[in-house]
Formats: C-alpha cells, structure tokens, sequence
C-alpha cells in the first residue's frame, strides 16, 4: 500500500453525514466490488445493473477498467505493481462515492487476492460487496470481444490475464455469477435480490 508522503495534513470533517445523505437520497451507499477475467462479462452486468438500479430511482454510478485508464490512471500499464495501483486508488475513489452515497460499481480485472481484501479493509463493514463474475478461460476466450485473447496467444500483448499473467479467484465473495451459463436478466436479477435481501435497497 502506498506510504503517507505528505505531513503537516489535517482531517477536515463536513456537516452533512453518511445518515444525512441517506436521509435525501432514500438509500445508502455502497460499493459492488466486481472481479473477474477479460471478457467475463464484468461490464455488460455492470451496465445493465446500473440502468436497473437507476430505474427504481437510486443513484448508481460505474468505474470501469478500460475507462479509468483513459483518464485517472491513465499512467499505469498491467505489471503487477500498476494493476495494485491501479486497484488501491479505485479502492480510494470508490470509498468517496459509497461515502457520498452512491452505489457504484467497480468493473475491474482486479487479479490479486490481497489487492481487493485490502480494498475491503479500508472501507466500513457492509459497505464493500465483492461479486465474483466466474466464467470460464475457454468461454472469455471464445467470445474474445475486443481480439485481445488472440493478440495475447500470439504474444503480441504481454502480461495478459488468464494467458500469461495471474488471476486469483476470491475465496469468500459476497456473490458469485456464473455467466456462462446464466442469462444477463438472471445476473442482474441476482444482485438486485442480494441488495434487497440485506437491506441496502427497499423492496419494491
Ligand atoms: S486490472 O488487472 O488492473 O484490474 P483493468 O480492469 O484495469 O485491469 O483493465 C483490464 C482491461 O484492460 C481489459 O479488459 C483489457 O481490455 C485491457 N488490457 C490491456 N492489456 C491487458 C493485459 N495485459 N491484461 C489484462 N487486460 C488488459
């Protein structure tokens, strides 16, 4: 984790509170923490969750892997020091966004085991809901949207998750999507019982 390198720095408390926010926007924040290989489907379940949480009028909002590298962190590459980077300022950000009340969504690769629990540790119990999108090498391989499994067979992209770098499998995920076999409606379906069921959402 990164070192705290500026000093002389003081907390500076606001006047609206987590339970304020709450209070206006008729639900908490949290953060959707998803994980899983290129092609998983990550992504696609984001975007159509967040239509339909935003649909029943909360507010949610998506990270994502290959937009955040256009902008934010645009300066780090996949060497596995970039992508713990890469995760620990998502992990920053998404706090501030739970923090200001919005379920987020976080669509990042997110390879390494200790970089999403560390994620998990700097938010508040409850706030951080690891899903694990499971689907298949072969099946991300074979759908291969963007043409990176063939480049990265080809060894013309180094480092490639699945291929020629790791991915950890969580061990203990709040929810884990098979979607390889389920359909896009059924994901979402799922995440939306999960937030109901624990009380994040109102049932509707
Ligand atoms: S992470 O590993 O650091 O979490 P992140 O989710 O931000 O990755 O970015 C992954 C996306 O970058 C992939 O979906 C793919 O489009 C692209 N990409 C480019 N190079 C690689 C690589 N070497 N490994 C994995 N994904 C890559």
């Amino acid at each position: 984790m990164a070192e705290q390198k500026a000093t002389n720095i003081v907390w500076h408390p606001g006047d609206v509170s987590r339970e304020d926010r709450k209070r206006i926007l008729g639900h908490k924040g949290c953060t959707m923490w998803f994980t899983g290989l290129s092609g998983s489907g990550k992504s696609t379940v984001a975007v159509a969750l967040e239509k339909a949480l935003w649909d029943r009028g909360i507010c949610s909002y998506i990270l994502d892997g290959d937009n955040v590298r256009h902008g934010l962190n645009k300066d780090l590459g996949f060497s596995p020091e970039d992508r713990t980077e890469n995760i620990r300022r998502i992990g920053e950000v998404s706090k501030l966004f739970t923090d200001a009340g919005v379920v987020n969504l976080t669509a990042f690769i997110s390879p390494y085991r200790a970089d999403r629990d560390a994620v998990r540790e700097m938010n508040e119990k409850g706030d951080f809901i690891e899903i694990y999108i499971d689907c298949p090498l072969e099946v991300c391989e074979s759908r291969d949207v963007k043409g990176l499994y063939a480049k990265a067979r080809e060894g013309k992209i180094p480092e490639f998750t699945g291929i020629s770098a790791p991915y950890e499998e969580p061990h203990n995920p709040e929810v884990t999507l098979k979607t390889g076999d389920n359909t896009l409606e059924e994901s979402v379906a799922e995440l939306i019982a999960y937030l109901e069921s624990n009380g994040y959402i109102d049932k509707k």
